[in-house]
């Protein structure tokens, strides 16, 4: 049995991943989470009575709060999910991304490397996870080959950038303080308990609501698409046999463009509700501004983790929106929980500009 601190745990991966945990392994997890728009604690209402779960509501950039954590808790890794996530967002209000990317990531790292020189950790087998993303190598012409661990950071949004620059800060504190991290850097994600604000929940809500489907620019871009179980069966595959100081890429080897992905939405709710006054959905579907520096696409080459710790992909993207789907037909008081007011002003803002 082991002691995860999860930061971020609240938002959608790390949502999944820490009830993931708490139903198929012996480990206690301590959720650390600033409760952004995107933290939403009821999704742990099965799961409060737990004596092996703990919610603290707080900042990563909390130095003395982390580090009261780190001396509390003494857990063996820190898996580190928090952090602005919203591409539409750090071209809207890029420093809050900033703050908690690089600043919140530096935070961590150095009460870490404290927690562990002041010898309360577990020694050696401490884990700093760092949860990143494919977005910080840039973007793929049509016939490059996937991003790779060797591929160049080139950063082309707020987000990324700060991404980039978190994951500099990581592998820094290893090369330099020899703290114990490892880097996992994966695709798009979607599944159950995602903000839908992103693509895949966007849609199919809009879609049920019988609202435009904005379609950014010529909908060609193309993005490599990861059921989100699949990633935290990944994440701990890292977590448990992962190499100190490495860097594991993680895909879905399922690159789709987005015209593509929304018309699959489409199809799937025409058969579910082919009476709804909305069918055929794929007619609501509408071509908008484009989003400044969007990256025309992203492609991952998983074979790293596969040859090395035998992690790949078990979901198709045909049964993984299936579920999506019925998650959201299913969780209708979740959804209403999370397109509050400040939802719709986000919705409004950014929709009504483009
Ligand atoms: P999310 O936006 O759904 O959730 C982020 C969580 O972090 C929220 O619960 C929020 O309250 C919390 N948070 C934000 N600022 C905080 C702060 N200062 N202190 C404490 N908590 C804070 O994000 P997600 O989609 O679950 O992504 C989780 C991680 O995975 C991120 O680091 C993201 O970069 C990475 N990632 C996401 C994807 C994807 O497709 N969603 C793909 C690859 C990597
Ligand atoms: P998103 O879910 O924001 O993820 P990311 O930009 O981090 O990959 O967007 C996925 C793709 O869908 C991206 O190419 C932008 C596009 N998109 C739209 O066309 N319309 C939308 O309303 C949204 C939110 C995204």
């Amino acid at each position: 049995m082991k002691t995860l601190l999860v930061t971020g745990g609240a938002g959608f991966i790390g949502s999944n991943y820490i009830l993931h945990k708490r139903a198929t392994s012996p480990d206690r997890i301590i959720n650390l989470d600033k409760l952004t728009y995107a933290g939403n604690p009821e999704n742990f209402t099965d799961i409060v009575n737990d004596p092996l779960y703990s919610f603290i509501h707080g900042d990563i950039c909390d130095g003395e709060l982390v580090a009261n954590l780190l001396n509390e808790y003494k857990p063996d890794a820190i898996v580190h999910f928090a952090a602005e996530s919203h591409v539409d967002r750090s071209i809207v209000n890029p420093g809050d991304f900033i703050r908690t990317n690089i600043v919140g990531t530096f935070t961590l790292l150095n009460e870490a490397r404290k927690y562990l020189d002041g010898a309360q950790g577990s020694g050696s087998d401490f884990r700093f996870h760092h949860v990143s993303t494919d977005e910080v190598y840039g973007s793929l012409e049509p016939d490059d080959p996937p991003f790779s661990e060797t591929t160049p950071y080139s950063p082309n949004s707020p987000y990324s950038a700060s991404k980039a620059s978190s994951d500099h800060l990581v592998r820094s504190y290893h090369e330099t303080y020899h703290l114990p991290t490892v880097i996992t850097n994966c695709s798009n994600n979607y599944g159950p308990y995602q903000f839908p604000e992103k693509l895949i929940p966007l849609m199919i809500l809009n879609a049920l609501a019988g609202k435009p489907l904005p379609i950014y620019g010529d909908g060609q871009n193309v993005r490599d698409w990861l059921y989100v179980i699949d990633h935290v069966e990944a994440l701990e595959t890292v977590l448990e046999k992962g190499q100190v100081g490495e860097t594991y890429n993680i895909g879905g080897l399922c690159e789709k463009n987005n015209i593509d992905v929304v018309t699959s939405i489409c199809k799937v709710l025409d058969s579910l509700f082919p009476d709804s006054p909305h069918a055929p959905h794929d007619s609501l579907i509408t071509f908008v501004k484009d989003r400044p520096g969007h990256d025309r696409r992203y492609a991952i080459d998983p074979s790293k983790i596969k040859a090395e710790l035998g992690w790949q992909p078990r979901v198709s993207f045909e049964d993984g929106i299936e579920k999506t789907i019925h998650w959201y037909t299913e969780n209708s008081t979740w959804v209403s929980s999370v397109t509050s007011g400040a939802y719709r002003e986000w919705i409004t803002t950014n929709y009504n500009e483009r």
